[in-house]
């Protein structure tokens, strides 16, 4: 079976992880510091902070953010439940703005009408690995005050004007993730990326309980140098010396993953160019999609399930993404209203994941489009 997505691990990944296995360090070590400086200057952030997933930076950024109990999020219905999860985790709510029809991506004309007194936070996702619109965002986010924290976990290596994702040009943080299916991978792993001194320190405080063993910041000073202390309420999101060692040698491949995945899309446009029952996400001008996800939109919506199911009777495993978050029992208990956002309920309607990940041989590629113009041929 072709899967959607997989990991690419080489000599060089197992080599790195058993040195770390033979080092003095399994835990917080030097690869921690290592991956965290590589990251920020591989993306062009100031700071960087790994942690033990992207739902854990997600409600790290959140409380580093200042989300608080009563105050509300916003944002887009069309992604992973994680984005807008980590409100609940600080006692917030929520909102969703729905998205552009044609990209999935959030719809900033849509964000403003969303924000009140107890709005707090963005959350932009950017879908499938294409960038939102952070300009207009961003000067939205200005306008009301608010943190904006954008959810890059489909974006590594994905420019928007010529910067790139996760130099936070464009916002207070940004929020990556490592699993598998990302463009690198630590098993399980986060990053949250900031140039905000402030937020770097909260986030590294956050990541590791609120203990701080630094002796400026010890409030009481007096006792030995045995002493710590915990100032604030935070979480063990560390992440170990083992997982960063695999994350600086898939770093190191990041460009070469990225422009695999380009020429697979590539592939992929060219061929669906001539079968108008698809309609393909198209890149924009100044922003590079990173493709994390291969999207196609059916043009009806009755042929999802047929294509579905022909493409996995001939080996393809393929996926949706998203089910509308607002749309899980979760969601509904709470009283979210299925169609609250009725570009995104559309979307998902029509739309399948295909495979792309740098892995993906050319005769399987060949084989998934054969197997879609068959499908339409027949
Ligand atoms: C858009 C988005 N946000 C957040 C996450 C959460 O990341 P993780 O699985 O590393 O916790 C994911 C992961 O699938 C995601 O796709």
């Amino acid at each position: 079976m072709i899967p959607y997505g997989k990991q690419f691990i080489d000599e060089a990944d197992s080599e790195a992880v058993i040195q770390a296995l033979k080092s003095d360090w399994l835990t917080t070590g030097p690869k921690v510091a290592e991956f965290e400086q590589n990251f920020a200057s591989y993306v062009g952030a100031k700071y960087a902070v790994a942690v033990s997933s992207g739902t854990a930076a997600l409600h790290l950024a959140c409380l580093a953010g200042g989300l608080a109990k009563g105050d509300e999020l916003i944002t887009s219905p069309m992604t992973f439940a994680a984005s807008a999860n980590c409100a609940f985790y600080c006692g917030a709510k929520p909102v969703f703005a729905d998205i552009h029809k044609e990209n999935g991506l959030i719809d900033e004309n849509l964000i403003e009408e969303k924000i009140n007194s107890k709005t707090r936070i963005i959350i932009p996702v950017h879908y499938a690995g294409l960038p939102c619109n952070l300009e207009k965002i961003k000067e939205i986010a200005d306008k009301h005050n608010l943190t904006v924290v954008e959810d890059a976990c489909h974006a590594l290596g994905a420019e928007y004007k010529n910067t790139k994702i996760g130099d936070c040009a464009y916002s207070d943080m940004a929020v990556f993730s490592f699993h598998p299916v990302k463009h690198i991978t630590t098993g399980e792993g986060g990053m949250v990326t900031t140039n905000s001194e402030r937020l770097y320190e909260k986030l590294l405080a956050l990541r590791s309980h609120g203990i701080t063993k630094d002796r400026n910041k010890l409030l009481n000073k007096e006792e030995g140098p045995w002493f710590y202390e915990m100032q604030e309420l935070g979480f063990n999101y560390r992440i170990t010396d083992i997982q960063c060692a695999l994350g600086i040698s898939q770093l190191a491949k990041v460009d070469e993953f990225i422009e695999k995945r380009r020429e697979i899309a590539r592939k992929y446009d060219e061929a669906f160019s001539g079968i108008n029952k698809i309609e393909i996400i198209k890149e924009m001008a100044n922003r590079k999609n990173a493709y994390h996800l291969y999207v196609i939109k059916l043009k009806d919506n009755e042929d999802r399930l047929k294509l579905f199911n022909h493409l996995k009777k001939n080996g393809i495993s393929c996926q949706v993404h998203y089910i509308p978050v607002h749309w899980h029992p979760y969601y509904q208990n709470l009283g979210y209203k299925k169609q609250q956002c009725p570009n995104a309920g559309l979307f998902y309607q029509r739309i399948i994941s295909l495979p792309i990940y740098p892995g993906l041989k050319n005769e399987e590629q060949e084989k998934i489009i054969s197997s879609i113009k068959n499908f339409y041929a027949g």
